[in-house]
């Protein structure tokens, strides 16, 4: 009977089917990811594993572990796999690629409102009481109806936030091609959403340069990898008003500790990394995980 290690308790739908196939499944008992050593002695009894973004599927890990038939990460990005190892060494990868697109496009889509609303200084205000009365003046944020929203990243998730909000506020929506003049792509956008893989090509692909030229009334969306933004250049420039405010579901690193200096700023909108987790999304990961299991012991 071939063995499957689930690294974190995920819904159970793609466990019950493994094991209605025959695998038998063992899942960690503990609520928090496994340190290196405690994923690697796991591995060394199992045939195939089921892991999360924070599992590092390293070099070293992989070279310990050439019995693995396939490593799936429950989760669309891989950039915690050393890819070329593991193809070197005929470890199989998966990935949770397209059920995952309309929540995470979702969430963005979310982001954007809350930022050009300013949901989180509009929040503390109601939170520390000092809602007083109606405010002519107060938390004035910018109409997304007509404005234009730039995509780097136009793959799946980045055009269904398109569709998103062209349907909804009939935005103006482009997609940055590699190639294109990054300068002359941000330069009069009033969103910006990031969905690229984290690869060494696209660490801080947004950085100072990028953010002086975009405009002062500027939202920058991600909902990637944090590391696709130089997160001190966003700081200062979300502090010094160069942007107007920014909503993050990924940060540099994860999780983000409290005493952060971003958290401080009332116009930036922290999320802890929930793109997928609606329970449609995490349903279909599950299955969608157990079927990659299922396909890389089938194929030989
Ligand atoms: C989430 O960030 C994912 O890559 O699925």
């Amino acid at each position: 009977m071939k063995k499957v290690f689930v690294t974190r308790k995920i819904l159970p739908d793609g466990i019950e089917l493994l094991r209605n196939k025959g695998f038998e499944v063992l899942v960690s008992s503990k609520d928090e990811p496994l340190t290196p050593a405690e994923l690697m002695e796991k591995a060394k009894n199992v045939d195939a594993i089921i892991c999360t973004m924070a599992d590092s599927i390293n070099k070293e890990f992989l070279e310990k572990n050439t019995h693995l038939k396939i490593i799936t990460n429950y989760a669309v990005g891989t950039n915690n796999t050393d890819m070329e190892t593991a193809a070197k060494l005929g470890i199989k990868i998966g990935n949770t690629p397209d059920v995952l697109t309309e929540a995470t496009a979702e969430i963005a889509f979310g982001l954007m409102i809350a930022a050009a609303r300013n949901f989180r200084s509009a929040m503390q205000t109601a939170e520390r009481g000092e809602w007083k009365h109606f405010e002519p003046l107060g938390h004035l944020g910018h109409a997304l109806l007509g404005k234009k929203l730039g995509v780097i990243g136009y793959g799946r998730i980045g055009q269904r936030l398109g569709e998103m909000a062209h349907g909804a506020f009939k935005m103006e929506v482009r997609g940055y091609k590699r190639g294109d003049d990054m300068n002359e792509f941000l330069k009069d956008l009033d969103v910006l959403s990031i969905h690229v893989p984290l690869t060494p090509e696209t660490k801080h692909i947004v950085g100072i340069k990028e953010i002086a030229a975009m405009k002062k009334t500027a939202i920058i969306v991600n909902t990637a990898r944090g590391d696709v933004i130089d997160q001190d250049a966003l700081y200062e420039a979300l502090k010094s008003g160069a942007i107007f405010s920014a909503g993050l579901d990924v940060t540099t690193p994860e999780p983000l500790v409290p005493t952060h200096p971003l958290y401080n700023l009332p116009n930036v909108i922290i999320l802890p990394h929930i793109g997928s987790a609606t329970y449609e999304a995490r349903r279909a990961m599950s299955i969608l995980s157990a079927e990659n299991i299922i396909n890389a012991f089938l194929i030989d």
